[in-house]
């Protein structure tokens, strides 16, 4: 499953590509607004950082205007991934960049329907955002699994790529459940680093290794 840090500060996402954590980064208008940057050049940052799919979200209503960005993002970098959203306009500029060999990620997508639709239209990956399906009290991951098997019934080439990830739970269930990648805000992959037992293990074998030191063993 691909790993994709869900964040466009430039600090955060250098950190994890140097762990080699990452196989690409998703934006969106609300983590643009958070890092008080011009938009493009944050795209240009991370670009130039990860080699990988780097989604960059629309804000226009209507297809047309959304094709009018896509054409101005496109341009920053050949990894770009045009972002548009889970409406019938959306699904249209979907579509259309789809047949211009233009790749995109279908956003705000809440049910397996609105995934088959993005699907049909041709997108390369379609984000259900689990958190937010949870917020409402249904269960977001089971809507990641209907996906799953929606898209291997029919073999659709669609990439899910599951959004909205509040913990490491999450990552694991959609592992389990068969997404093609999960994205994450930084701090949940900082989180899937650890293990307490690790941190104890560590420090144990390194007292010991003082103790063969000690008798000047360590030769
Ligand atoms: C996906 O592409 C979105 O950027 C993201 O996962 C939304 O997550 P949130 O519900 O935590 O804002």
């Amino acid at each position: 499953m691909k790993i994709f840090v869900d964040s466009a500060n430039v600090q955060k996402i250098r950190e994890l590509n140097d762990l080699g954590a990452i196989d690409g980064v998703t934006t969106n208008p609300s983590l643009i607004a958070a890092e008080g940057k011009q938009f493009k050049q944050i795209l240009r940052e991370i670009a130039a950082i990860v080699d990988g799919p780097i989604s960059a979200e629309t804000v226009s209503l209507d297809a047309a205007g959304m094709l009018s960005e896509a054409e101005v993002l496109v341009k920053i970098h050949k990894n770009i991934v045009i972002k548009v959203v889970n409406t019938p306009q959306g699904l249209k500029a979907a579509k259309a960049l789809f047949k211009k060999g233009i790749k995109t990620n279908v956003t705000l997508t809440f049910s397996a329907l609105q995934a088959l639709l993005a699907a049909k239209a041709g997108a390369t990956f379609v984000s259900p955002f689990v958190g937010r399906i949870d917020d409402t009290g249904a269960d977001g991951m089971q809507v990641v699994r209907d996906i799953v098997q929606v898209f291997k019934n029919y073999g659709f080439k669609t990439q899910v790529l599951a959004s909205s990830i509040r913990h490491p739970v999450h990552v694991l269930e959609a592992a389990k459940a068969g997404a093609d990648a999960v994205t994450c805000p930084p701090e949940i992959i900082e989180k899937m680093f650890r293990h307490p037992l690790t941190d104890t293990g560590i420090k144990r074998f390194l007292e010991d290794w003082k103790k063969v030191q000690e008798k000047n063993l360590d030769k």
